[in-house]
């Protein structure tokens, strides 16, 4: 039960009579928590929200995801209201790319094409070509000319994956996720012998080492499309495991273990900045309209270029 608003089945039949009153439209990413992606209109990874998001009719886009999905949102479409549930819920990824720091980057390679991972603030992708999901970087690079000078940030772990698989030797910004960076490589062979038929399904945030003994690496959407087609019994989850509820839902016969991180004292496998999104908060925040995504005009507008690059290209 949470405070303040009572218990969650009344919260959840407010936020659905708000939402309908407000036409807004609530997406959630599949790391927010359970009873959040239940009163979800639409659920996907970082590319489906983007994808929706542009689409929408609705008044109100309230997002249940971090601040760069709510950024992404509300450049894509500047004339809408961007809620999302809890500002502070940002992206450790994101916030090891600094604008600043990043232009310099960029400025030192003036003859490269810069794409940027979608997980990276506004003034990031000010700065960027084309930005890229886990679900469509490989597809996106695969059409620039095979000897075409690339800059790619933030994530390390994504851009080796990406220069593993298409042969490219992108040069990469040094950044990551503190929740996929962490997974550990010992725990999980453990895990594989414990459980020797399950398959290990691995985001490609997470470190070289992890890739390489994955049965299927991909963004969130694609371990998901994996997991229902394939015909193994029990996976091994190598990503945030708020991913195990939609996994769990849409394969109710099968076993979904959640990949230990390397430290077993805290919950590593989860994104406390995703985690900061209550039911309680995303009431509030519809029922007050605030908080607001804002965008300065001028980094939206260069920003967007971009992102919808990547939305053709995808
Ligand atoms: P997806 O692109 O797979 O949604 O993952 C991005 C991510 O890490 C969100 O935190
Ligand atoms: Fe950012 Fe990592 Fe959390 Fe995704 S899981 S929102 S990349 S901190």
């Amino acid at each position: 039960m949470e405070s303040g608003a009572g218990n969650l089945s009344e919260l959840k039949e407010k936020i659905l009579k708000l939402k309908k009153e407000k036409n807004a439209l609530i997406m959630a990413h599949y790391y927010q928590r359970d009873e959040i992606q239940e009163i979800a209109d639409f659920i996907g990874d970082s590319l489906a929200l983007a994808r929706r998001a542009a689409e929408t009719d609705a008044d109100i886009i309230l997002m249940c995801g971090v601040h760069f999905m709510g950024e992404t949102a509300k450049i894509l479409c500047p004339d809408k209201k961007v809620l999302i549930p809890d500002m502070n819920a940002g992206c450790s990824l994101a916030d090891s790319c600094d604008p600043k720091e990043f232009e310099e980057f960029v400025k030192s390679k003036p003859d490269h094409t810069v794409i940027s991972y979608v997980n990276t603030s506004a003034d990031v992708k000010a700065l960027t070509d084309i930005v890229v999901t886990s679900g469509n970087a490989r597809k996106i690079v695969e059409q620039l000319p095979a000897d075409e000078k690339i800059i790619f940030g933030p994530d390390k772990n994504l851009g080796e994956y990406i220069n593993s698989v298409t042969g490219r030797n992108m040069v990469l910004w040094n950044g990551a996720c503190h929740v996929h960076d962490r997974f550990s490589l010992e725990k999980i062979a453990e895990l594989k012998k414990e459980h020797p038929g399950a398959k290990i399904l691995v985001h490609p945030e997470c470190r070289r080492p992890l890739q390489l003994i994955a049965d299927k690496v991909g963004s969130t959407a694609a371990l998901l499309d994996f997991a229902t087609k394939d015909d193994a019994r029990e996976y091994i989850v190598v990503t945030e495991s708020g991913i195990l509820f939609e996994m769990r839902k849409k394969c109710p016969d099968k076993v979904f273990i959640a990949a230990p991180a390397e430290d077993a004292e805290c919950q590593c496998n989860e994104c406390d900045f995703m985690k900061m999104n209550t039911l309680e908060k995303v009431y509030k925040a519809l029922r007050d309209e605030t908080p607001e995504i804002k965008v300065d005009k001028e980094v939206a507008e260069k920003a967007v270029k971009s992102i919808e690059r990547m939305l053709e290209m995808s």
